[in-house]
């Protein structure tokens, strides 16, 4: 029987952690862990993330601070608001939505949060830290966070022996995705566009992690029979089953033919999509337990 991962569930259950935790930290040190989202312009799905981070932020008992800059700010503007977070002793997280408009270099911004306050994980410093399999000492992109919750509870901590395959290489996900799975000791493979034969490479997955942005890539011929495949995708296809004009959202991952294969599956959407968020109040948390000198809860 295929397991099919409840992201929303286990989701549920990293909040409920991070709301002991947080509520901990109040009681014993009288600090009230911080959140500081910023948005600029007018991107309706960028607003959407970012209200939903908010109201998280506050369910979780957090201080949450919302930014909402005009389309128009410019460059300088949005570089002395992150010095002000920066500096503001309240805030242990700081996280600045993205993609920006087109005329702000993202880069530069991200680069200027101080790396103890980048609880969306990319900053060169966190990037290096998990690099050099420092996981206790910086903060991890918080996708790749998620999809690793769903292997740690189906593998357990050790990886030893297993082979795990992640197709996609950004820095968002594929990177920091390939570096958890080898600080737990699998053998990891990178594959990307270059790659020849993916289908062979991806045969030899006990763990199969896809993040492409290609609708239903990974057929059940690229799967291995028992494997746990990872689907990280989130594409939008067009649904005429459903109506006219109707879209729906499908993983890199082709599901009901992948299931019939694998041992354990997570879908799309309620599979990764549910960690993201979770894991970003996980992160503001163990900032704001570090920056109190206290040993930070894991996740
Ligand atoms: N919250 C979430 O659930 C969440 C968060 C982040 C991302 N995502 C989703 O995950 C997917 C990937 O995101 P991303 O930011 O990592 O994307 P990205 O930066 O576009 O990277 C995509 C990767 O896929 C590789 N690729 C493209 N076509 C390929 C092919 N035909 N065969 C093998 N590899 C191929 C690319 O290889 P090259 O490097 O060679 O070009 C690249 O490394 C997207 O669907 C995104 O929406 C979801």
């Amino acid at each position: 029987m295929t397991t099919v991962i409840d992201g929303k569930q286990v989701a549920a259950s990293v909040i409920d952690a991070v709301k002991t935790a947080s509520q901990a930290l109040k009681d014993q040190a009288g600090v009230k862990t911080g959140l500081a989202v910023v948005i600029v312009g007018n991107d309706p799905a960028s607003h959407a993330y970012v209200s939903s981070k908010s109201k998280m932020a506050k369910e979780c008992g957090f201080t949450s601070v919302q930014h909402t800059l005009p389309e128009e700010t410019t460059q300088e503007e949005l570089a002395a608001l992150v010095q002000t977070l920066n500096k503001d002793e309240s805030l242990h997280g700081i996280l600045v939505q993205l993609p920006l408009p087109k005329h702000l270099n993202s880069e530069p911004i991200i680069q200027s949060i101080l790396p103890e306050k980048d609880v969306d994980g990319l900053h060169v410093v966190n990037a290096g830290k998990l690099a050099t399999g420092d996981l206790d000492g910086g903060l991890v992109s918080c996708t790749p966070a998620g999809a690793m919750v769903f292997v740690k509870r189906t593998h357990g901590e050790d990886l030893s022996g297993l082979n795990a395959v992640v197709i996609g290489r950004s820095n968002l996900f594929g990177k920091p995705m390939a570096q958890l799975l080898l600080a737990a000791n699998a053998t990891v493979t990178i594959a990307h566009s270059r790659t020849r034969d993916l289908a062979a490479v991806c045969r030899n997955a006990d763990i199969l992690v896809a993040a492409v942005g290609r609708p239903e890539m990974v057929k059940a011929d690229w799967v291995k029979p028992g494997a746990t495949v990872i689907d990280v995708g989130i594409n939008r296809i067009a649904a005429p089953e459903r109506g006219e004009g109707k879209s729906r959202l499908v993983g890199d991952v082709a599901f009901e033919e992948c299931a019939e294969v694998a041992a354990v599956i997570t879908p799309v959407p309620g599979g990764v999509g549910p960690m993201t968020i979770a894991m970003l109040m996980a992160n503001t948390v163990i900032a704001a337990y570090r920056k109190a000198g206290k040993t930070a809860p894991k996740f």
